[in-house]
């Protein structure tokens, strides 16, 4: 299966929700995806005006690499740690959940969307990340099953419901030996999750603090956009924080993450892990968002468009597709180790 077969077979399964093209931008004139401000449900797109969505991608493409070529031959090494784990790239598959969004069961089940994402990134030696929506409850829990038969290999992020389930979702993720746990704070505005009797809260320090002291796994607070969140996070002693905008689907007009990733890196640059999404969608991507200071990225839609096309094998496939083109982009950038990938390689 080449990759090229998995988004062919992707755009049959996906017809009339996302077109799978080759620049998958937001673009509000010209995708199927972005009809949200017609009344359409989401979807796969962006909210509102599908500015938030536009701009991961416009900030990302404004970002321009140093090309450095003379000196001598190496093979650029992209292997890192992340939670005490050894994986093969600064890459990640990123929480995106409910394939209602993205057709239905007749184009994938939950249960398999969700093998797909962590066995997929498991075989390619990295970690899959498992989000949560209004089909999920403490009596279906499709993430954490996934994770469970790939060994406790992936990362359950849950929606900031209330802290008594949350806490319950954490206990078992501790059970079945998740890596880590965190939450998606952005996704507090979820109308869906109320509608289906699942409401979710804006979270305080406190609440935060709370759920972190719950669990002796790394704690993940995602959905960070602005420096005083990303400090309220450590304060509650987060581990690590997601930079997201949710690819653009929760709030209309925030900037695009690479724009706030450079000052959030500033000021906690080493005092918690940085983890950053939206719009990434090559290793050129990938190298960009860690020379802003990001330490690993997410993946998010195209994960949608490999497990659709390819299941388990398309989501590796995917990866390893990602990872080769960061080797070439490492290369071309005179960066040997991911340690080398700093703002000097951007002009
Ligand atoms: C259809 C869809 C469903 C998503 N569901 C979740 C979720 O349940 N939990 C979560 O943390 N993020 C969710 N996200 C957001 C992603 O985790 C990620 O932040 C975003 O997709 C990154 O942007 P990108 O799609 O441009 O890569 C979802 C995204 C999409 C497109």
């Amino acid at each position: 299966m080449s990759l090229e077969d998995i988004r062919n077979k992707a755009r049959e399964k996906l017809k009339g929700v996302c077109g799978v093209y080759k620049i998958c931008d937001g673009d509000p004139m010209g995708r199927i995806c972005q009809g949200q401000s017609y009344g359409r449900p989401i979807g796969i797109g962006g909210i509102g005006s599908g500015a938030s969505f536009a701009n991961n991608i416009k900030a990302l493409e404004k970002i321009r690499l140093k090309m450095r070529l003379i000196g001598p031959q190496f093979e650029p090494d992209t292997s890192m740690t992340l939670f005490g784990k050894p994986i093969t790239m600064p890459i990640l598959g990123g929480s995106v959940s409910g394939v209602n969004s993205f057709g239905g069961e007749n184009v994938i089940t939950e249960k398999e969307f969700c093998r797909a994402v962590v066995i997929g990134c498991k075989a390619a030696g990295t970690i899959g990340f498992r989000g949560d929506t209004y089909t999920y409850s403490l009596d279906e829990t499709p993430g954490l099953d996934a994770i469970h038969e790939a060994g406790g290999w992936g990362v359950k992020i849950s929606k900031p419901r209330e802290q008594s389930v949350m806490i319950e979702f954490f206990k078992r993720a501790e059970q079945i030996g998740c890596i880590a746990v965190g939450t998606d704070v952005e996704g507090c505005g979820s109308s869906i999750m109320a509608k289906y009797n699942k409401p979710v809260f804006r979270k305080s320090v406190e609440d935060l603090r709370e759920l972190v002291s719950c669990t002796s796994l790394p704690f993940i607070v995602k959905g960070i956009m602005t420096v005083e969140d990303a400090i309220a996070s450590i304060e509650a002693g987060a581990s690590a924080i997601v930079v997201s905008n949710h690819g653009g689907r929760v709030l209309d007009h925030t900037p695009g993450t690479a724009e706030v990733l450079p000052e959030i890196v500033d000021e906690v640059k080493g005092k918690v892990t940085i983890l950053a999404d939206g719009g990434v969608r090559t290793g050129f991507d990938v190298l960009k968002m860690l020379a802003l200071g990001a330490d690993a990225v997410l993946i998010g839609r195209d994960i949608v468009r490999a497990a659709v096309g390819g299941g388990s094998d398309g989501v590796r496939i995917h990866f390893e597709y990602l990872q080769k083109i960061l080797r070439r982009a490492m290369l071309m950038t005179d960066c040997p180790t991911l340690k080398d990938i700093t703002p000097d390689i951007l002009c």
